[in-house]
């Protein structure tokens, strides 16, 4: 079970009239067909785990647990600090949380559903009675900002949680987790990796190393897989959707949560949205939304929450828990 939540996003502050002076956009348009205002960019000398180390030690602080009482951390992320050592790794030392095994987990903007379930089953097991569980991503990094199709949608933010074996019917009660790897194009970094070598000149000049997203198919994929996946959760837990007290979405567009909620028979009330101030932060936006309720007092011990994400790879997933 959760017992502990904390978040950490940058000080600046990238407004749609900034990006107006960037590229082709304007304020209306940014608003209407994605719901995003501003966005956070970290500073140019920040790397992610500097994001999951201030959100780590709210979260610690808020369950009453010290960095050394870890047995595991994971950070999910396609922003790492490095691809060796891990984004967990950096951020275990920088906490001096010398006990824990550390590691990365890689679902793009599914992240925070897929390694909650990850961090659960060492819960589960027994291999880990204190995990901490970080959503930490430096978006601004892998965006071209010359490219209006994608440049605005993306920021940078870290949510973390503490992770302890459940008691009193508190905890997760079910992940549902899918990928379609077969439609992986629809959303890629293509550069960086072991695929395009060697990273040179010309991969630089091609901007193989930016995020390329067909926005539409993503919209749609995005819909479907949104409610089917949130559906099956609540059949399978055989809730209903008023018994779900909040539905934390991934934030990456908020026609794609209307959608979503209308379809899933929600109340405009039951969700959590923070996609107007923080934009996407893929696998960190639903931790700094969970936090944020948290904090707001929105949510307390023994609620019920539905999470549901969707990203690239593609995959999606959706998780019941009760906080
Ligand atoms: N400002 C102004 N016009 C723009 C902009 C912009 N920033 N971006 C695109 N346009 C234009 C297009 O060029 C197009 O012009 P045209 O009709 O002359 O060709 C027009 O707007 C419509 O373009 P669409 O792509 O159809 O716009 P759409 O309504 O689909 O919105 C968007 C685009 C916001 C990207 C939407 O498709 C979307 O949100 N898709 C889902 C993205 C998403 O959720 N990604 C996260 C995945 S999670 C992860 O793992 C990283």
């Amino acid at each position: 079970m959760i017992i502990g939540t904390g978040a950490f996003v940058p000080d600046e502050v990238i407004t749609n009239d900034y990006l107006e002076g960037l590229v082709d956009t304007s304020d209306d348009w940014i608003k209407t067909r994605t719901g995003i205002s501003e966005r956070r960019r970290a500073a140019s000398d920040a790397a992610v785990s500097d994001l999951a180390f201030p959100a780590s030690m709210r979260a610690l602080e808020a369950a009453g647990v010290a960095p050394e009482e870890l047995d595991l951390i994971v950070v999910a992320t396609i922003t790492p600090d490095t691809y060796c050592p891990s984004a967990a790794c950096w951020l275990q030392s920088r906490l001096g949380a010398k006990r824990a095994f550390a590691f990365d987990v890689n679902a793009a903007c599914s992240g925070f559903v897929y390694g909650l379930s990850v961090a659960d089953q060492f819960i589960r097991t027994g291999s880990a009675r204190r995990a901490l569980f970080v959503g930490a991503e430096i978006m601004t990094r892998v965006v071209n900002w010359e490219d209006r199709a994608t440049c605005v949608l993306w920021g940078d933010g870290a949510g973390a949680v503490v992770l302890a074996p459940s008691e009193n019917g508190r905890g997760i009660l079910s992940s549902h987790l899918y990928s379609d790897g077969s439609n992986g194009e629809t959303l890629t970094v293509a550069g960086g990796g072991s695929r395009v070598t060697p990273i040179n000149r010309e991969t630089v000049d091609r901007d193989l190393h930016t995020l390329k997203m067909n926005g539409r198919d993503t919209f749609k994929f995005a819909v479907r897989a949104f409610t089917e996946v949130c559906a099956e959760a609540l059949r399978h837990n055989q809730l209903t959707a008023e018994e779900i007290d909040l539905f934390i979405p991934h934030q990456a567009n908020i026609r794609i949560i209307d959608a979503a909620v209308k379809r899933l028979n929600l109340s405009k009330d039951q969700v959590m949205l923070t996609i107007h101030k923080y934009g996407n932060t893929s696998s960190a936006s639903i931790p700094v939304a969970l936090d944020e309720a948290v904090r707001e007092g929105r949510v307390h011990p023994g609620d019920t929450l539905l999470l549901a994400a969707f990203g690239g790879g593609l995959t999606w997933g959706a998780t019941v828990l009760i906080l």
